[in-house]
C-alpha cells in the first residue's frame, strides 16, 4: 500500500481492496449499543472524517425504534431500499406501531438468537445493519464504518452482509481474534456463502461447529457484486497485529491499536490477574505496544484510547500512525445515541470535575474488563444492581456450550444463577456479573419494562479520560457537536 497524500490533518488515500481507500485522520470509534448511531456517524463522515456505526444488538434497536413509531420516518425510508422487500415488510408488520408504544408497556422482543435461527431472524439482523449504514451514508460521500464484536459470533455474518448491502466502507472488529473475517468479506462481496467457527465451551465434537450464512437464502446471488470493505481489526498488542497479518484468512487493510484506558471493553492485562486498590486490573510493561513493530507492518494504523487531545493526535501522527480512533469525546456530543438525560448528567459531573470511571473486571459476562461510569441511579451501583431480578431476554452475550450428552446450549453468567448453574456453569462465574444487554439498551433510551413493571436501568461506559468533556466546553456551554470534536482534535495538526 502506498500513501498518495501525506498532508497532516487531511485524509489520505491508499490502494485498498477495491477502489482507492480513503484514510481518515480521525475515526469516530464504534460505540455499542447504538451510542454511535447513524446520526453521529453521518455527522462525522459529512464533516470529512470517518463515522462508525455500531452493529451490535442493532436488530433489537431497530424493532424498538419501530415500536416507538419511527419518528421522522428515517427507518422506513431506509427499509424501502433494502434489497429483500419481504423481510422489510414482515418486520414492519410485526413491529411498527405508528402511534408508538403506550408508556409503561414492554417492548415486543425478538426471539432469542439460536444457532440455526430462522430466515426472519437473520433477515432482521441484516436489515438492522443495513438501515444503520444506509442512513449514516446518506447525503455525503465520506467513508462510513461498522463496528462489531468478534466475540458476539452468532449475528456477525448476517450483520456483515447487511452492512455490505448498504455499501459500508470499513469493518472494524475487536473483542476477540477476527481471523476468519477478511475471507467472509471477500465471499460476501460476491454473494457467496461464508462460515465462521463457533467457540464452544467444553466442545468435544470431532467436527467443528460453525455459524453459516448463505446470501442465496435471500436471493443475494441475483444482485450485482458488492464493494469489499476495508477490514481493520482492533488489537491491543503489536504481536496480535503481526499474527493477524500473517495468519488471517484474507487481506487486512490496517489496524486500530487500542490502549486499556479506552472506553467500553478492554483486553485483559497480559500475565496475571493483579488488581489495584480500587479492584481494577493492573496493566504493565508487557501491555505496551511497540510502535516500531506497528510501523514495520507496513499497513496503516490508528491509535485508540486516551488520544482525545490535539497534542495527542499530533503525537500519534509523529509515531507513524495514520490517525486516531476516539470514542469518549463523541459519546457525549449532541448527535450521539446516549439518552439526553444521561448525557446531561454526565456532562454536568464532568464540568464539576466529578466524573469517575472504574474498570470493572467482573461486570461483563464476556469476561473482559469493562469500564463503568459511576452514576447514582444506574447499574454502576452494586447495591442497586442486586435489587434487579436476573433475566436473560436479549441473549447477545451468551456463550455456546456442549452438554454432557453432546447437545449445544447457550448460557450467560448474568442470567438467573440457577439457570446458569443447571447448564453446567460455575457458580463463581456469576458473581459480580451484570446484564449489559439490557443496560446498554437503557443507555440509549430504549429500556425494557420487565415483569412487575421494573424498568431496566443504564450502565454507562467511558474511557478513563473523561476530562475531555470539560476541555471541549468553553465557559457557559454545556453541549457540543461532533464537528466541534473533530475541529478540537485536529486543532494541533498542521
Ligand atoms: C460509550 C462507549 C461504547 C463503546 N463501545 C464499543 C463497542 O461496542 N465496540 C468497540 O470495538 N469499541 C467500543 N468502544 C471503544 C471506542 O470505539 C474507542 O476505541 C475508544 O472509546 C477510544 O478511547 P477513548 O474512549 O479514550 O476515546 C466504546 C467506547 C465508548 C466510550
Amino acid at each position: 500500500m502506498t500513501d498518495s497524500l501525506s498532508m497532516s490533518g487531511q485524509n489520505r488515500t491508499t490502494t485498498g481492496p477495491g477502489a482507492a481507500l480513503r484514510l481518515p485522520t480521525i475515526i469516530q470509534g464504534g460505540m455499542g449499543v447504538a451510542v454511535s448511531n447513524w446520526r453521529l456517524a453521518r455527522a462525522v463522515s459529512t464533516y470529512g472524517q470517518m463515522g462508525v456505526v455500531s452493529g451490535t444488538g442493532i436488530d433489537t434497536v431497530l424493532v424498538r425504534r419501530l415500536q416507538d413509531g419511527d419518528p421522522g420516518g428515517h427507518l422506513r425510508r431506509a427499509m424501502a431500499s433494502f434489497p429483500f422487500p419481504d423481510i422489510a415488510k414482515e418486520t414492519l408488520r410485526r413491529y411498527f406501531l405508528p402511534d408508538g408504544l403506550p408508556s409503561g408497556k414492554p417492548y415486543a422482543r425478538l426471539p432469542l438468537p439460536k444457532i440455526e435461527g430462522s430466515a426472519l431472524q437473520r433477515g432482521i439482523t441484516m436489515l438492522g445493519n443495513f438501515t444503520e449504514v444506509f442512513l449514516a451514508k446518506e447525503g455525503h460521500d465520506g467513508p462510513v464504518g461498522v463496528n462489531l464484536l468478534t466475540k458476539i459470533q452468532l449475528p456477525n455474518l448476517a450483520s456483515l452482509y447487511g452492512a455490505m448491502l448498504a455499501g459500508v466502507d470499513y469493518v472494524l472488529m475487536g473483542a476477540g481474534i477476527p481471523r476468519e473475517i477478511p475471507q467472509v468479506l471477500d465471499q460476501f462481496a460476491q454473494h457467496r456463502p461464508a462460515s465462521i467457527r463457533a467457540d464452544v465451551i467444553g466442545g468435544r465434537r470431532d467436527a467443528p461447529v460453525t455459524f453459516d450464512f448463505d446470501p442465496a437464502e435471500f436471493d443475494g446471488a441475483s444482485l450485482a457484486p458488492l464493494q469489499r470493505p476495508a477490514f481493520l481489526p482492533i488489537v491491543s498488542s503489536h504481536s496480535l497485529a503481526s499474527m493477524l497479518l500473517k495468519k488471517a484468512r484474507g487481506p487486512i487493510q490496517g489496524f486500530v491499536v487500542e490502549a486499556p484506558v479506552a472506553g467500553g471493553h478492554n483486553a485483559p492485562p497480559r500475565g496475571g490477574g493483579a488488581l489495584d486498590e480500587r479492584g481494577q486490573p493492573v496493566y504493565g510493561e508487557r501491555d505496551e505496544v511497540d510502535m516500531g513493530v506497528m510501523r514495520d507492518l507496513g499497513v496503516p494504523f490508528w491509535l485508540a484510547g486516551g488520544v482525545g487531545a490535539p497534542d495527542q493526535v499530533r503525537e500519534a501522527l509523529a509515531l507513524g500512525a495514520t490517525g486516531v480512533q476516539v470514542g469518549t469525546a463523541f459519546a457525549y456530543c449532541d448527535e450521539s445515541g446516549l439518552a439526553p438525560d444521561l448525557k446531561r448528567t454526565v456532562i454536568a459531573q464532568a464540568l464539576a470535575g466529578g466524573a469517575e470511571v472504574h474498570t470493572d473486571p467482573r461486570a461483563s459476562p464476556t469476561g473482559y474488563p469493562f469500564k463503568v461510569v459511576t452514576l447514582p441511579g444506574s447499574n454502576s451501583e452494586e447495591a442497586e444492581y442486586l435489587q434487579r431480578k436476573r433475566v436473560c431476554d436479549l441473549g447477545y452475550l451468551r456463550e455456546v456450550y456442549e452438554t454432557p450428552t453432546g447437545k449445544l446450549g447457550f448460557r450467560c453468567a448474568s442470567e438467573p444463577v440457577d439457570a446458569f448453574v443447571s447448564k453446567g456453569g460455575e457458580l463463581a462465574e456469576t458473581v459480580g456479573r451484570k446484564c449489559l444487554c439490557n443496560a446498554l439498551m437503557a443507555n440509549i433510551g430504549l429500556p425494557q419494562v420487565q415483569k412487575g413493571g421494573d424498568v431496566e436501568r443504564p450502565i454507562l461506559t467511558s474511557g478513563d479520560d473523561m476530562d475531555v468533556i470539560r476541555r471541549l466546553l468553553p465557559p457557559g456551554r454545556d453541549s457540543y457537536t461532533a464537528a466541534e470534536v473533530v475541529d478540537y482534535l485536529l486543532g494541533g495538526v498542521a
